[in-house]
C-alpha cells in the first residue's frame, strides 16, 4: 500500500487530557505543523466577549463573525491564527475566556466560521514544507479531518486532569467545559469510531507519546 506524503494526525480529547504537550511533542519529532484549534476558539471567545457580543445573540453573532478575517502566521512549529491581522492576547487562557469558550463553541455559526479556516491549514503545513500536521481539538478525528490518517482520542480521570492543569498554574472550569463540550448537538467531544483510544490517566506524558509514535512510525517511510 502507498505511504502517504503529507500525514494528518488528528488527537481529541477533553480539557487537560494532555492533547497539547503530546502534539507538540509529535510535531517535532515527525516534523509537522502543531494545530491547537482549542486557541482558535478561545480567540474569537476573546474577541467576542470585547465586542460585547452575547452567545445568545445570534444576529450579532453571525455579522461579527463575518467580519472576522482569519488568517496564519507561524509560532515555532505552531500555527498561529491572526484576527484581523492580530494574534491572540494572553487573554484567551484567562478565567474569563475558560468559562465562555464552550458556550460560544456550541454555536454551529461559530463552528462553522472555523471549519474551513482549519482545513486550510495543510496549505500553510505545506506552504512551510512540514511533512504534514497534528491538529488538537474536539472534532478533528470525527468532523474536519475524518479522514485523517492517524486519529487519536485521549481521556483521563477528571481528578487526574485538575491535578494537571493545577500543576501548571491554571484555574480552569475543566468538568464544565466537558460537560458542554460533550453534551452540545453540532460536533460533541466523542471518540470517533475506528480512533485509538488511549486512557492516560497511569501514563506519563512520555508514555502517551511513545504509544501514538509508535503507531504512526510503523506506517511511515523515512522522513
Ligand atoms: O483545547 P482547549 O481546552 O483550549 O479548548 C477550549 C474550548 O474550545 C473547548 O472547551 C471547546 O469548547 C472548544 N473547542 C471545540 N472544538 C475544538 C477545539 C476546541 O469546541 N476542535
Amino acid at each position: 500500500m502507498a505511504l502517504p506524503s503529507f500525514i494528518i494526525v488528528a488527537i481529541d480529547g477533553g480539557a487537560a487530557s494532555g492533547k497539547s504537550s503530546s502534539s507538540r511533542i509529535l510535531a517535532d519529532r515527525f516534523n509537522l505543523l502543531h494545530v491547537d484549534t482549542g486557541s482558535f476558539y478561545r480567540h474569537i471567545t476573546a474577541e467576542l466577549l470585547r465586542r460585547d457580543v452575547a452567545p445568545t445573540d445570534l444576529p450579532a453573532l453571525r455579522v461579527a463573525l463575518a467580519a472576522m478575517q482569519f488568517s496564519t502566521r507561524l509560532c515555532g512549529r505552531s500555527a498561529q491564527m491572526l484576527i484581523d491581522g492580530q494574534p491572540a492576547g494572553d487573554e484567551i487562557r484567562s478565567q474569563r475566556v475558560n468559562a465562555h469558550v464552550s458556550h460560544y463553541a456550541a454555536i454551529p455559526e461559530a463552528r462553522h466560521a472555523l471549519t474551513g479556516y482549519q482545513r486550510g491549514q495543510t496549505d500553510v503545513a505545506r506552504q512551510h514544507r512540514f511533512r504534514g500536521l497534528v491538529m488538537e481539538g474536539r472534532d478533528i478525528g470525527s468532523v474536519i479531518f475524518p479522514d485523517a490518517d492517524f486519529r487519536f482520542f485521549l481521556h483521563a480521570a477528571p481528578a487526574e486532569r485538575i491535578k494537571r492543569r493545577a500543576a501548571e498554574g491554571g484555574q480552569d472550569s475543566i468538568a464544565e467545559r466537558d460537560r458542554l463540550d460533550t453534551s452540545r448537538k453540532t460536533s460533541p467531544l466523542t471518540c470517533p469510531a475506528g480512533a485509538v483510544d488511549i486512557d492516560s490517566t497511569h501514563l506519563t506524558l512520555a508514555q502517551v507519546v511513545e504509544k501514538m509514535s509508535v503507531i504512526i512510525a510503523t506506517k511511515l517511510t523515512p522522513a
